[in-house]
């Protein structure tokens, strides 16, 4: 861990290094499969049509987001610092100003609003833990998982406890710094959901309308599609990636030199897409099977998953065995949300990691009732795009990640010398180097304003204006 270590010449990273590429892999992978895979990635898709979101979210995962998180990596390993300090230095550098440094603010700011909601809906799954387990769900039927899940979430009290808890949690790890244990865990926990994501599609296929969840998942109805699914798709693919708020750039300043970054963004996006896809591949034939409703928003896990843990067997343990895995998931993916925001205390306050992520934390957990209140005193008070909950997801996944994400990519590919690039990227100037440099420069930044203006309609504005 000494200063050569960073290869350019930098001072090491306060907080070390990871001590391998594996390492990293499974950071970010930690960070990125999470509720945004396996509770978020259905609703969404089910809210918003099926078939042709989802090939909308994949091209924008794969043209946009996979550009994006080599750019956040490479920014965070040549600044080696916190999102905040590594932007502004990174600015000067190349002789664009500190001002660059907002980006890692809007992160910091964007990593308290996901992480205020994000705790509550994990929360959840630590009560269903507890449900699984007492078999609460052995037999059940539609009706029963719609009540357990009302009991929980229409209880404020019931849903502010397990979100302190969820807090409590995620401030310990973060806290005690243990988060490099975590990463390895999820050298188990990745594979292990996925095992028993198989063994449901299993279940989904013998008993679901299998055929019919494939075909809402994948059969795209083009006529369902506007300007604002296609800004949920592009938030979601952010969202599921961990991209656009500095989450990607904190890890990527513990990276050491000579790990190729095209190489390991590339593994993580993968592995992430498998979970997603898996979990909608899972869902689907169940919830046609049981007349549950596709659009039933961010509950829909919660009713469709007990359902076939109720009626398979072994459902007791598979159940608590996939709660507990989703938990853990939440988990490494919550550590990562704090990181940008306790980097940045750290080091620029010179506090310790344990005091800056007990006031962060106490901050965001004051900040999730809001949420919590969402589902029950507060489910109808509405405004702008629904509850405060809805907000907070829609103001970060679909406007605030997306922005960083645009500033990300513009600072690499237009701002940035290529000298400095090539440096970090590693991987030569051939056929690679071009293209994600195209994808960067050109794809990206031009596919985000195009949804943006596309979303609200600016588009078709400009079309009648043109025809
Ligand atoms: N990607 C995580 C998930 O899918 C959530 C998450 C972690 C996140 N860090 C993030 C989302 C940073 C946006 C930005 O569950």
């Amino acid at each position: 861990m000494s200063d050569t270590e960073a290869g350019n010449g930098r001072r090491s990273s306060l907080h070390g290094f990871w001590s391998s590429k594996l390492a990293f892999i499974l950071a970010v992978t930690g960070s990125a499969v999470g509720l945004g895979n396996i509770w978020k990635f259905p609703y969404v898709a089910g809210e918003n049509g099926g078939g042709a979101f989802v090939l909308i979210y994949l091209l924008c995962v794969f043209a946009i987001g996979l550009p994006i998180m080599m750019s956040e990596t490479l920014l965070g390993r040549r600044g080696r610092r916190n999102p905040v300090a590594s932007m502004a230095l990174l600015g000067e550098e190349e002789g664009r100003g500190s001002w660059w440094q907002v980006v890692g603010f809007s992160g910091v700011l964007a990593g308290f609003f996901i992480l205020s909601f994000y705790s509550v809906i994990a929360g959840w799954v630590f009560a269903y833990v507890g449900k699984s387990v007492s078999g609460a769900f052995v037999g059940a039927d539609a009706a029963i998982v719609k009540d357990v899940f009302g009991g929980i979430a229409g209880s404020w009290v019931a849903t502010a406890g397990w979100h302190t808890v969820f807090m409590l949690v995620t401030v310990v790890v973060v806290a005690r710094g243990v988060e490099r244990g975590l990463e390895q865990a999820v050298t188990l926990m990745v594979p292990a959901l996925i095992g028993i994501l198989l063994v449901l599609l299993g279940y989904s296929a013998a008993t679901g309308e299998f055929e019919m969840g494939v075909r809402f998942l994948f059969e795209p109805d083009w006529s369902k599609v506007s300007g604002t699914t296609v800004l949920a798709a592009l938030g979601q693919a952010f969202f599921t990636l961990s991209i656009g708020m500095g989450c990607v750039m904190a890890y990527g300043a513990y990276l050491p030199q000579e790990t190729s970054i095209p190489a390991t963004a590339t593994a993580v996006v993968c592995a992430d897409t498998a979970v997603a896809i898996l979990s909608g591949l899972v869902i689907f034939p169940i919830v046609f099977a049981n007349g549950l409703d596709p659009m039933a928003g961010p509950g829909l896990i919660f009713e469709a998953l007990p359902l076939s843990f109720g009626n398979m067997a072994g459902g007791v343990v598979f159940g608590t065995l996939f709660f507990l895995l989703v938990g853990f998931a939440a988990l490494t993916s919550a550590i990562s949300l704090m990181e940008p925001a306790v980097a940045w205390w750290v080091e620029s306050r010179g506090a310790t990691r344990a005091r800056a992520s007990i006031t962060i934390g106490l901050i965001i957990w004051a900040l999730g009732f809001l949420s919590v209140f969402s589902f029950n005193l507060l489910a109808d008070y509405t405004f702008l795009n629904g509850t405060f909950m809805d907000n907070f997801d829609y103001l970060t996944s679909n406007i605030m990640l997306p922005l960083g994400g645009l500033l990300i990519t513009v600072f690499c590919g237009w701002f940035m010398s290529e000298n400095s690039v090539t440096d970090e990227l590693n991987v030569g100037t051939g056929r690679l180097y071009r293209t994600w440099r195209f994808l960067t420069r050109y794809i990206a930044p031009v596919a985000v304003i195009f949804v943006f203006l596309n979303a609200v309609g600016w588009l078709d504005w400009l079309s009648a204006a043109a025809a």
